[in-house]
């Protein structure tokens, strides 16, 4: 276990690091670390450096060669303990990127090689200190066969290049900025190249250029569309600007997650780069643009400034994320981009928070450093970030991220030096909001209301509470913003003055203790209270609305994240009566205000969509306790039926709907439209079925994915038809290859598990992250069916097959893993099968990374 408290400097500095690469059937790296002793560490401390998986063929410290008994080499490290003070030390080592199966350090992808360093790849390059709080100037060369390997890349500036010997030929790059080797990235391939540009406000002409496969050139223009916004976003709202000439952005068929921000060098998994409209959907187009933004706002936060230990990795992914978040609102829907990232919070956080893996955002400790990159650490550390913004305001809020960023700038800092700046620059004291990065858990808050109509007092109780967590039993209380509002009989707002320090504005609690009382006097009539505007606090909100206050909510309340919760609410009331016995009050509620909405559709349709939107089967899982996934199917298939039968009017005028280009209002038909026909899919009629076989033929990604969408759980020979075409038609197109896998992962279709298990020896079924996540992350996630067969064999489908992964790629696995580590939360019957399965895997020998979760889902709860 590595502790965050056992953090302490480096004994050394390496000021300066240069790489010879030579690729040839093996990679041979010499390297020149020029290290120092730290002033103020112990003189006689031995050197230690990391390296995995790398052969030393040599050393020599100084230019002469260190003997024998001079060093040590241990599983990950290599030590030296005679050293003296200011030292060059060269090593040269090998590595076999083609056996490189864990896609971390140097590595083959399809036509080329590249590099995954973040978080400890780059000791699997080479010998180095192999932390973030080490930086070092950088200097490549890189040398390999030029036809096989026509472009090679690293950091910073080409500074050189031209022919190496017969056949060959080599590249040097010098990156001007010092940083962590984490950030190091190189690049060896055939591939394609576009290229942009970018002015800057300060006159800096950069150089934008998208690497990717030959033959995807023409689906790079919303990419580089998407980093031009970003660039202009950050320099018009931060005021910050890029640092160098060249931004070079790779795009990997094969890689672990979905990008990677090294300085000057991103490298993307290509389905976050590549979209046209007939290979993309909507979806992916925002999925682009966001994760372009987010690897390029980590230049400034991330890069420029970093983490000093990876438990402050939420300093650099939490901030980032909450910028790359309000780009997006900036750019898209306010409410819309809101509604996406809060539902992705609570499918994937919230249960995080509640179950085996509990952390809090700035972790404790942790067994393999991969491990740390969870929703907790990214989404609701951009959370906690939000609320901030929230109490000290917007603009304080940039100036001072401002601050912290120039107070740092070429450092690695903590999470305490931004509370710092934030603190120094509202002058505002913002020591509850450090427990929010301390503490894990999801607090509730409850809140109760009481009308005296006499005194013409309304008066408000809060109470916030967090359970006891898989990793913390004793919980403290925290700074909540609650953002609210209230309405009179005739839906006016109500026109409050602040009550400091508990109502701190007129529309904002501040919740600090662990309970409050707030009055409001001379209130004519009982008001009508709305709480929690744009998500303000990620926490489960408890409050007694009624049925008719929430169908108000859908239909009355401006804003829009309010609008989509309220109709959330009104659906899972309607699924838990179902669940329980019949349909009743609720269902009739929640068909009757939709049924008005959809007679009064708001102008946004994006927005409509939303408000019409069933929650996600996992969604509704990751909400139930304990949990019998048949109960829930069963439910939100009856609702799904129920609301296509109450909305067969409206639902069929939209479904008929299917515009292809691109423009925002188009889009936002396309959702609607898809939705209806997903409903009225639902209805079984040949018509339907027609419309959607119709759909999945056509030329829009959008549209033809909601085709296959309508049809996916029906059997039906339009489904056959549909699937098959589609399937021809991308055979050679791998992401959009994955979207057949993944839907096909999906069906709720009976034999379930011999269809999974069919796919996974499909001759198309070429196993890399991408298709693997496609199919096991899809069943696991979305075929609730099938994984939760009754008697167990979807849980032990999975867990053999992560055995066979995990012996390749433990990160891939141990995303995968997440899948069965919630046995707890579910009905006996199936927990006990799950429990199972993880045993099953706990004794393949698996890898620190699966290991160290299964070790936490296995442990008898503190
Ligand atoms: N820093 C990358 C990002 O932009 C992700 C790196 C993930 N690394 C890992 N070992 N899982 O979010
Ligand atoms: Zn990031």
């Amino acid at each position: 276990m590595i502790l965050r408290s056992d953090y302490r400097a480096s004994d050394f500095l390496l000021d300066r690091i240069e790489l010879h690469v030579s690729v040839e059937a093996l990679t041979t790296v010499e390297a020149w670390l020029h290290l120092r002793r730290r002033p103020g560490a112990d003189p006689a401390a031995s050197l230690v450096l990391d390296g995995r998986g790398i052969e030393l063929l040599s050393i020599e410290l100084d230019g002469t060669p260190i003997a024998p008994s001079g060093y040590r080499i241990e599983p990950e490290q290599l030590v030296v303990p005679a050293v003296p003070d200011a030292f060059v030390l060269r090593t040269l080592t090998r590595n076999d990127p083609e056996k490189n199966t864990v896609l971390e350090g140097w590595y083959r992808s399809g036509p080329m090689l590249c590099t995954q360093c973040e978080a400890q790849g780059f000791s699997r390059i080479t010998y180095a200190l192999d932390r973030p709080d080490v930086l070092s100037r950088f200097r490549v060369r890189l040398e390999a066969e030029t036809a096989r390997y026509p472009v090679l890349l690293a950091n910073g500036n080409c500074v050189e290049s031209g022919d190496a010997g017969p056949g060959r030929h080599y590249a040097v790059w010098e990156d001007p900025h010092p940083k962590p080797c984490y950030l190091f990235a190189m690049v060896a391939g055939d591939l394609a190249c576009v290229e942009g540009r970018h002015r800057t406000p300060s006159g800096r002409d950069v150089a934008l250029r998208f690497y990717v496969d030959r033959g995807n050139e023409n689906r790079v223009a919303h990419a580089m569309e998407s980093l031009r916004k970003a660039m202009q976003w950050d320099e018009s709202v931060y005021g910050l600007e890029y640092d160098l000439d060249i931004y070079m952005v790779v795009a990997a068929r094969d890689f672990n997650m979905g990008a990677m921000e090294n300085k000057g060098l991103n490298l993307f998994n290509a389905r976050f780069v590549l979209a046209s409209p007939q290979t993309a959907t909507d979806v992916d187009y925002d999925g682009v643009e966001s994760v372009i933004a987010h690897e390029y706002f980590h230049n400034w936060t991330g890069n420029r400034v970093t983490c000093r230990d990876w438990f402050q990795l939420s300093l650099k992914e939490g901030l980032t994320v909450y910028r790359d978040q309000c780009f997006s609102a900036d750019l898209g829907s306010r409410d819309v981009t809101r509604i996406e990232h809060v539902r992705t919070l609570r499918a994937l956080q919230f249960p995080e928070d509640a179950g085996p893996t509990a952390h809090p955002v700035r972790p404790d400790a942790y067994a393999e450093v991969n491990n740390l990159y969870t929703a907790t650490v990214y989404e609701k550390g951009a959370e906690i970030l939000r609320m901030l913004a929230s109490v000290i305001g917007e603009e304080t809020f940039v100036a001072g991220i401002g601050h912290y960023l120039k107070q740092h700038d070429g450092t690695a800092a903590t999470v305490e030096d931004l509370l710092a700046s934030l603190e120094a620059v509202s002058g505002q004291k913002l020591d509850g909001f450090r427990r929010w990065y301390s503490q894990s858990g999801t607090p509730s808050v409850e809140i109760t209301d009481e009308y005296d109509a006499a005194e013409g007092r309304y008066t408000l109780r809060l109470r916030q509470h967090t359970a006891p967590t898989h990793d913390q039993a004793q919980k403290t209380v925290l700074p909540i913003p609650l953002r609210f509002s209230l309405r009179d009989d005739d839906g006016q707002l109500l026109q409050l003055s602040p009550q400091p320090p508990l109502m701190p504005r007129a529309d904002l609690i501040l919740l600090e203790a662990a309970e409050a009382e707030l009055r409001f006097d001379n209130i004519e009539s009982r008001p009508t209270p709305a709480f929690l505007h744009g998500f303000s606090a990620p926490v489960k909100l408890q409050y007694a609305y009624t049925p008719d206050a929430l169908s108000a909510l859908v239909l009355n309340e401006e804003d829009g994240f309010l609008r989509w919760e309220a109709s959330q609410r009104l659906m899972f009331d309607a699924l838990f009566e179902t669940m329980n016995g019949e349909p009743g009050e609720h269902s009739r509620m929640l068909l009757h205000t939709l049924q008005v909405l959809a007679a009064n559709p708001p102008a946004d349709k994006a927005l409509l969509a939303e408000l019409l939107r069933l929650p996600a089967e996992s969604e509704l899982a990751a909400q139930i306790e304990p949990l019998d996934p048949h109960a829930v199917t069963r439910a939100r298939d009856g609702l799904r039926h129920a609301i296509a039968q109450a909305l067969t009017g409206p639902l069929s005028v939209w479904a008929a709907w299917m515009p292809t280009d691109l423009s925002p209002e188009n889009r936002a038909r396309r959702s609607l439209s898809n939705l209806a026909l997903w409903y009225l899919g639902h209805l079984n009629s040949a018509r339907i079925r027609k419309l959607a076989l119709e759909r999945a033929h056509s030329p829009n990604m959008s549209l033809a994915i909601g085709g296959l969408a309508a049809l996916r759980d029906s059997d039906s020979a339009e489904r056959e038809e549909a699937m098959d075409a589609f399937h021809l038609r991308f055979r050679d197109e791998p992401l959009v290859l994955d979207k057949w896998f993944a839907m096909e992962a999906a069906s709720a279709r009976p034999a379930g598990l011999e269809r999974v298990t069919a796919l996974l020896t499909h001759p198309d079924f070429k196993p890399n992250p991408n298709r693997t996540r496609a199919v096991l992350g899809t069943f696991m996630r979305e075929n609730l069916r099938s994984f939760h067969a009754p008697d167990g064999g979807g849980y032990r489908l999975l867990a053999t097959e992560l055995a066979k992964i995990d012996a390749g790629n433990p990160q891939l696995a141990a995303r995968l893993v997440e899948g069965l580590l919630g046995w707890r939360r579910l009905v006996p019957a199936l927990g006990e099968h799950m429990r199972a399965a993880l045993e099953q895997l706990a004794q393949a020998g698996p890898s620190r990374d699966v290991a160290e979760k299964i070790g936490k889902a296995l442990e008898s709860r503190p």
